[in-house]
């Protein structure tokens, strides 16, 4: 009997899904003769056995597409909204993948769905991931793809949004996206020659951002490019956050942490937007006409760049060799110039932020680069 593989893709989808599909598919299938089958719409598809035939059509021409032909989704296997209740679809899943008699599942995903495979491999499943997101914040690689697609689309808009500030001597403050790790807004900020950067992990001051800009004027530059990773926090919104998650962590009883987090939710539920605020104080401390621009899922959509379609066939055909030789828990990484196997237990749960003293860092301050401290 040939190996029968099953492959989701899960979580946000990102710029060189499909290019891994396409190269895990065809080395699975062309290669190793196995047979591939595909679930629609990430762990929803395994719960509810959607499934697609990736036969040699289906994963011809979708190289340069953006998106996943799988569909995606941020379902998870144990709390899974059906209806009108939330349910633990765990042994649908399971019941999924023994009808179709998989030798394994491999899940393309980030951070979540690493939690979510690793879930799987506790109850007995033989799950290979390969790590996603335009974040780059998955532990233990040093890429994923869909970042360089990301950081490209980001950079050229802050290119574009140069000429405007400086024809209208202008502040312009862009968001991008990132809600826990700032390496999109470190890179593109960088790349775009970024006046001010705001990552989540450097709490900012607008009194400290202010008189960056203030000093660029006064030296004769009159615009300014502020770029601000979606999760950024002031000092004082990052102090009240460390402040609940400590009292969470403090906390005695099970009721107690729920009201935490209740209130942790609320805190990033008002948080969304916290761009046009700093965008207002700006204009208000430098009293110069300020500029938002919120780039959003522009940065995830359309066609990979050379470098994420390479990663990501180099990835994918990796992985068929991987499962040709029935090695499950793994996650595959760029380590350095390798891609290495490693558990998905040492990934699972853990998140790879920007250290402060990254070399990045030190590279934009030596430009003049304020990180808003
Ligand atoms: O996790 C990737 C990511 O693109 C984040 O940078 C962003 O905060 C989030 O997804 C947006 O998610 P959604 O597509 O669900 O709005």
């Amino acid at each position: 009997m040939p190996q029968h593989i099953g492959i989701l893709t899960s979580g946000g989808d990102c710029p060189g899904l499909n290019a891994a599909i396409r190269g895990l598919g065809k080395a699975a299938r062309d290669h190793y003769g196995m047979r591939v089958t595909g679930f629609l719409n990430g762990f929803r598809g395994l719960a509810n056995d959607q499934t697609v035939e990736l036969d040699g059509a289906m994963l011809s021409g979708i190289l340069t597409d953006g998106g996943t032909i799988l569909g995606t989704s941020r379902d998870k296997p144990h709390r899974m909204p059906i209806g009108d209740r939330v349910l633990d679809m765990t042994d649908a899943v399971l019941a999924t993948y023994h009808r179709h008699h998989l030798d394994a599942l491999v899940c393309l995903g980030g951070g979540g769905t690493q939690k979510n495979a690793q879930r799987l491999v506790e109850a007995g499943l033989n799950v290979v991931t390969l790590p996603k997101t335009i974040d780059n914040d998955i532990a233990l690689t040093d890429r994923s793809f869909g970042f360089d697609t990301a950081l490209q689309i980001a950079t050229e808009a802050i290119d574009r949004l140069h000429s405007t500030a400086t024809s209208h001597e202008r502040i312009i403050v862009v968001e991008v996206m990132g809600h826990r790790a700032g390496w999109l807004a470190l890179e593109a900020g960088i790349a775009g020659g970024a006046d001010v950067i705001l990552l989540p992990e450097i709490p900012y001051d607008a009194e400290k951002i202010a008189a960056a800009i203030r000093t660029r004027t006064q030296s004769g530059k009159r615009f300014s490019i502020v770029v601000v990773a979606e999760g950024a926090m002031s000092v004082e919104e990052a102090a009240e956050v460390a402040s609940l998650l400590k009292a969470r962590d403090k906390a005695d009883s099970k009721k107690d942490r729920t009201a935490i987090s209740g209130k942790l939710s609320k805190f990033h539920d008002e948080h969304v937007g916290h761009t046009i605020r700093l965008t207002r104080k700006l204009e208000k401390l430098t009293s110069q006409e300020t500029r938002l621009t919120i780039l959003g899922h522009l940065q995830r959509g359309g066609t990979p760049s050379a470098a994420d379609r390479v990663f990501a066939t180099w990835l994918g055909t990796e992985c068929a060799g991987v499962l040709h030789a029935r090695q499950y828990g793994v996650m595959l990484a760029l380590q350095g110039n390798r891609i290495v196997r490693v558990p998905i237990a040492e990934v699972a749960g853990r998140k790879r932020l920007v250290p402060p003293d990254h070399p990045l860092i030190a590279a934009g301050r030596h430009v003049g680069t304020s990180f808003g401290i």
